[in-house]
């Protein structure tokens, strides 16, 4: 098992190791559009990690083809469908405005 830190919610998710972050994402119960349905084409399930980048699994060339098109990428981008989670220590942001459900979500920023 891994744990994944979800910021700003500042939330520790319980995963099996090689689990992906969308499913990280999931298990929060993150409303994620996943218009390619998890083929890392949409960028609807984009993320920053922001430590523990050696514990994902390296970035596909899709992967690198799709954040290289987005406007918001920095170099700590990941998609969440392409990144598995093989270590420990992975620290990640949801990109400010998505992924937030409910009004508790807001209420503990
Ligand atoms: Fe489409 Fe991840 S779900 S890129």
């Amino acid at each position: 098992m891994k744990i994944v830190v979800l910021e700003p919610l500042g939330e520790k998710v319980s995963i099996p190791t090689s689990t992906t972050l969308l499913d990280t994402l999931l298990a929060r119960r993150c409303e994620v559009a996943m218009a390619c349905g998890g083929q890392g084409i949409c960028a609807t399930c984009h993320v920053y990690v922001r430590e523990g980048h050696d514990s994902l699994t390296a970035q596909t060339d899709r992967e690198k083809r799709t954040l290289a098109l987005m406007s918001g990428a920095q170099a700590s981008s990941r998609l969440a469908c392409q990144a598995c989670v093989v270590g420990d220590g992975v620290v990640v942001e949801l990109p400010e405005g998505m992924y937030l459900q409910a009004a508790q979500d807001l209420t503990s920023l």
